[in-house]
């Protein structure tokens, strides 16, 4: 760091360059801000969650698919004044193309339906795991690339899509060990500031953008949205209205400010009904003030949030009907969510039941006592991974002491030893970690040791 007065720029700059008189700068060895590197405990975390999200994807038969980090800029630029395209990574690539690394993956799984002109069997149920890019200020949380599980069904507009999406949410919560007292998922629609707005003659296209502008109510007071109401053309007191029906905390208080045959609120109560018959319905709550920051959302929203109200939104979703016909596609209806790495992985930190991801998860290390017995090392090294045992080979010469050391930093599960007086017997030395128990084995045993453990 900065402070470390004794050692100066040129000292460091004649340790990295040598006698080579050639100005070099110093290299960062930080990555980007707001990035993060993998060293191996924090990609065996990563893949950890990755295979959490993967299974629960698919016990509910979804599919997985993938799409570039790089899009075409014009995938984004929706003018609802939404926060995720103000903090768009774009750029002019060398063939003048308007790019941008994806801040969502939303638009490339609209952009790769569309692009099969209705060649895709619908309903379709699909999950992704992209990396997504957004320069964000940086808070706990929140940083300028995440991991976002996705997913999303479309092709059915019933909201039994929303209940099945909302259970597999919970299944992986309950899968990595969070109750229901942990985390709750906040329900509401947009149907409802639809229909609002409808009794207060708000024309239809002004929907989007009000919802976006009422979501960063959340965060901000009315006078700081200011220009963006005149820009949109909106009464201050039609936001006021707005926002004192969103206050309502209950089902039942909101559909009395609403018309008696609410839409909304019959598939608010259909969808608590369905919540019900998956036995999540601790876990989900009515929450009129949740609306969600993105333009595309039409219908239910929804919001993982962490009862200690300590952590940021874990997760959020809705369904997304229109978003087909905003690129020129036919109308079909969507719904889905998107499900952060970083605050699920603060939620677990501070429950404490995130697993260790010290250990290097390989079960044998092999070592052989001298150089003239590494050929048999190789050999029960070949053996043991013949078996499917996961084996790291000690490359060089090294004493026992320092082997069983390295074995029980990197929590190897055994060693095995090749000495000469054992391979003079046609043995090895297994050493049992856990247990630290040794035993010998006969080489021509060793797949049946394997075998039996
Ligand atoms: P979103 O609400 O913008 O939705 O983000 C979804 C989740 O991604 C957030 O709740 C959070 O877990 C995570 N997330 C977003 N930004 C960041 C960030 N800067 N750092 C860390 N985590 C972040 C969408 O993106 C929608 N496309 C989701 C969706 C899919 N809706 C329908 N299908």
């Amino acid at each position: 760091g900065r402070s470390s007065a004794a050692v100066t720029d040129k000292d460091l700059l004649s340790k990295t360059t040598g006698n080579n008189a050639q100005i070099a700068s110093l290299l960062d060895t930080n990555p980007p801000k707001g990035t993060r590197d993998f060293y191996p405990p924090d990609m065996r975390l990563r893949s950890w969650l990755f295979s959490q999200w993967r299974s629960v994807a698919s016990l509910y038969g979804f599919s997985e698919y993938d799409a570039p980090v790089l899009e075409s800029e014009s995938l984004y630029t929706r003018k609802a004044g939404e926060e995720v395209t103000q903090q768009l990574y774009n750029f002019v690539d060398k063939g003048d193309r308007n790019v941008a690394l994806r801040p969502e993956m939303t638009p490339s799984l609209a952009r790769m339906v569309m692009a099969k002109k209705g060649g895709l069997s619908l309903p379709l149920k699909w999950f992704s795991i992209p990396q997504c890019w957004r320069y964000e200020r940086m808070t706990r949380g929140r940083r300028r690339e995440h991991y976002q599980w996705n997913m999303d069904i479309w092709g059915v507009d019933g909201i039994q899509a929303e209940a099945e999406l909302l259970s597999a949410m919970v299944s992986f919560f309950k899968n990595v060990g969070l109750s229901s007292e942990d985390v709750g998922i906040k329900v509401n629609s947009r149907g409802v500031i639809a229909e609002v707005l409808m009794e207060l003659g708000v024309p239809q296209e002004k929907f989007a953008a009000t919802c976006v502008l009422v979501d960063k109510l959340e965060k901000v007071p009315l006078d700081a949205i200011q220009g963006e109401l005149e820009e949109l053309g909106l009464e201050k007191s039609t936001i006021e209205k707005l926002t004192s029906v969103l206050t309502n905390k209950s089902i039942e208080s909101i559909s009395a400010v609403l018309p008696p045959d609410s839409q909304a609120i019959q598939q608010l109560s259909q969808l608590f009904t369905l919540c019900k018959s998956y036995g999540i319905e601790d876990w989900i709550l009515f929450d009129a003030s949740v609306v969600r920051g993105l333009a595309y959302y039409t219908g239910v929203v929804f919001e993982a949030f962490d009862r200690k109200g300590v952590l940021r939104a874990i997760a959020g979703g809705g369904r997304y009907d229109k978003l087909l016909e905003t690129f020129g596609g036919d109308p079909t209806p969507a719904v889905g969510f998107g499900f952060g790495d970083a605050v699920i992985v603060e939620l677990l930190k501070e429950r404490n039941i995130l697993p260790s991801f010290e250990g290097s998860g390989f079960d044998t290390v092999v070592f052989a006592m001298s150089d003239d017995l590494y050929g048999v090392a190789v050999e029960v090294a070949s053996k043991l991974r013949a078996e499917g045992q996961t084996v790291d080979l000690i490359l060089e010469e090294k004493k026992a002491k320092w082997a069983f050391k390295y074995a029980s930093r990197i929590e190897a599960k055994y060693v095995v030893i090749v000495a000469s007086d054992e391979y003079a017997n046609g043995e090895v030395t297994v050493k049992d970690m856990s247990l630290g128990e040794q035993k010998a084995v006969k080489i021509n045993a060793l797949e049946q040791w394997a075998k039996d453990l």
